[in-house]
């Protein structure tokens, strides 16, 4: 495949790594890698006035996008942006308490709420949001790729049924229990949603795409199946793989689906994300390499003496071991109060000559 040009430099690394062609150096970027660790970001969110106005604003989200990019060198952009805007543009009601976290004003309460929902036109309801990545691929003028992203339909359907952030899922394991029907049928109007959602970011420019499925992890296995990976599994069917001439590649991340990789892998994804909880080397084994795989350090790590950090970059390098297809990533998001210095040194480690993949 020729489509991604040369296998050297921060402009197609990821790319590269993703479709498991050769690289020179294992391409990094980390979940969350925009956000309040970083004192660029928090002047901005203060003058700004929330994370919201933030993300609806494309001026702004450009602007934090590409700032980890500036600071460290980062083998792609993420969209700045929620997963939780779909469910907004879907009228439930978005807004996030400080110290809390995100509340839904009218989440779904019964079969009526879930039969009056529409998947949304992306183009209108979430314009705020392809505006943002085009401008982020223009300014971006080909430095690094930009990866677009979605929540999935389950972890979008906890977030709308619970109303906010929930530990047991007590809700939303409740209707799947009791009516299973009207699950199913949400997860229908998301899967259409998302499916269109992600395929308007990528006509304005994203590179590669990601489905954060956040909350997979919190089923039991037959139910993870039927109504996360499935649902999951009509999305990257529905998925332009192609655009301008190169492949557009689909991330499918479950936190805490480590014992369900190869399941993972039917979806038709590209490249699966690991979390920390599971050895690159016994995802290897499980997906027998039909995937590339990104992760996944322990985002506690970033907390340790440098000399430690280092040597838990190296082993998770050395865990993936040689050969394509590695993209390296935490297992989990940078958390708020990461010191900066330290997410420098876990990207330049992983840069490092030592460490490269290829003598
Ligand atoms: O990774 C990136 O840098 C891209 C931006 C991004 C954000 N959220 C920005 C954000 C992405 C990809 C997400 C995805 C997201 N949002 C997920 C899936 C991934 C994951 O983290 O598990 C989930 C579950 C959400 C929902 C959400 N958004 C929660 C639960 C919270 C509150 C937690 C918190 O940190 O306060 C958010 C807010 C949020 N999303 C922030 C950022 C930078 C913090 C906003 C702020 O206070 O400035």
């Amino acid at each position: 495949m020729t489509d991604l040009g040369a296998p050297s430099n921060r402009g197609n690394r990821l790319l590269r790594a993703l479709m498991r062609l050769p690289v020179d150096m294992t391409p990094v970027w980390l979940m969350r890698q925009a956000g309040r660790y970083l004192p660029e970001y928090r002047a901005l969110r203060a003058a700004a006035g929330s994370f919201l106005a933030m993300c609806q604003t494309p001026e702004l989200a450009c602007e934090v996008t590409l700032q980890p990019v500036r600071r460290f060198p980062l083998d792609a952009a993420i969209l700045f942006s929620d997963i939780l805007t779909v469910p907004d543009a879907m009228g439930l009601g978005l807004s996030f308490v400080e110290g809390e976290g995100p509340r839904f004003e009218r989440p779904i309460r019964d079969p009526h709420d879930v039969a009056r929902l529409r998947a949304p036109d992306p183009t209108v309801g979430l314009r705020y949001v392809l505006d943002t990545v085009s401008r982020v691929r223009r300014e971006l003028a080909g430095l690094c790729p930009l990866i677009g992203f979605s929540g999935s339909p389950w972890t979008l359907a906890t977030y709308m049924v619970e109303g906010q952030a929930s530990d047991d899922f007590r809700r939303v394991k409740g209707l799947l229990f009791s009516d299973p029907a009207t699950l199913t049928a949400l997860l229908a109007v998301l899967t259409e949603a998302v499916t269109a959602y992600l395929n308007a970011q990528i006509e304005a420019g994203a590179q590669a795409v990601m489905i954060f499925d956040t909350w997979g992890g919190s089923l039991a296995a037959h139910h993870f199946l039927r109504y996360s990976r499935d649902p999951m599994a009509r999305i990257v069917d529905g998925l332009s793989r192609r655009r301008d001439g190169a492949s557009v590649p689909v991330v499918v991340f479950t936190k805490g689906g480590g014992c369900w990789l190869p399941a993972l892998v039917e979806t038709g994804c590209d490249a699966v994300g690991i979390d920390w909880m599971t050895s690159l080397a016994a995802a290897r084994a499980a997906t027998g390499d039909r995937v590339a795989l990104q992760g996944n350090l322990d985002p506690m790590a970033l907390y340790a003496p440098p000399e430690r950090l280092a040597a838990e970059v190296r082993a998770v390098l050395a865990d993936f071991g040689e050969g394509p297809g590695h993209v390296f990533n935490l297992g989990h998001g940078v958390r708020p109060d990461v010191d900066p210095e330290q997410v420098g040194l876990c990207i330049d480690t992983v840069h490092a000559p030592s460490a490269r993949p290829y003598p």
